[in-house]
């Protein structure tokens, strides 16, 4: 198995990713109903994201605590959210990658929740 090496493959894991996030009973309603997701620009800003934090592109403007807080103001957020998209994270990353970048992007999703959550005050 391959690490992630390219913009490409951190879409391949995006992709997969949502398609499992966006049909789970539950963390799905979020992507589905909460907010209306124009999922042509969202796949390109996740993708940013992941490729800022692994080969330091710049290329993601910031702003993510600011939608999260509006979603949790929508639909509370629970730990047991954060516990399940990292789940699905985790699973997907394993499923399609091996590696040094792999586990990068693992263990920054995990501290980025845990971050998210005490921000948003979620217990
Ligand atoms: C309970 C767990 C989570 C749920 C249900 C969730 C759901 C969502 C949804 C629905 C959006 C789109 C919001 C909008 O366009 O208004 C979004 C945006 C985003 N999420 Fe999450 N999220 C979760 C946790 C995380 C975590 C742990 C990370 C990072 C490791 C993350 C990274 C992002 C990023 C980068 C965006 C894009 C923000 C932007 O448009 O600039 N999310 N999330």
């Amino acid at each position: 198995m391959n690490d992630i090496q390219n913009r490409a493959d951190i879409e391949r894991l995006v992709r997969l990713f949502y398609e499992r996030a966006t049909t789970d009973e539950l963390i799905g309603h979020y992507f589905t109903s909460v907010v209306p997701i124009n999922w042509d620009e969202h796949i390109p800003t996740i993708v940013s994201f992941w490729e800022n934090i692994l080969f330091q592109t710049g290329a993601y403007k910031g702003g993510m605590l600011f939608k999260h807080m509006n979603l949790n103001y929508l639909a509370a957020f629970k730990p047991a959210h954060f516990t399940r998209w990292l789940d699905l994270w985790e699973d997907t990353v394993n499923q399609l990658f091996e590696g040094v970048n792999a586990e990068e992007v693992k263990f920054r999703a995990k501290n980025i929740a845990v971050i998210m959550q005490r921000k948003l005050d979620i217990s």
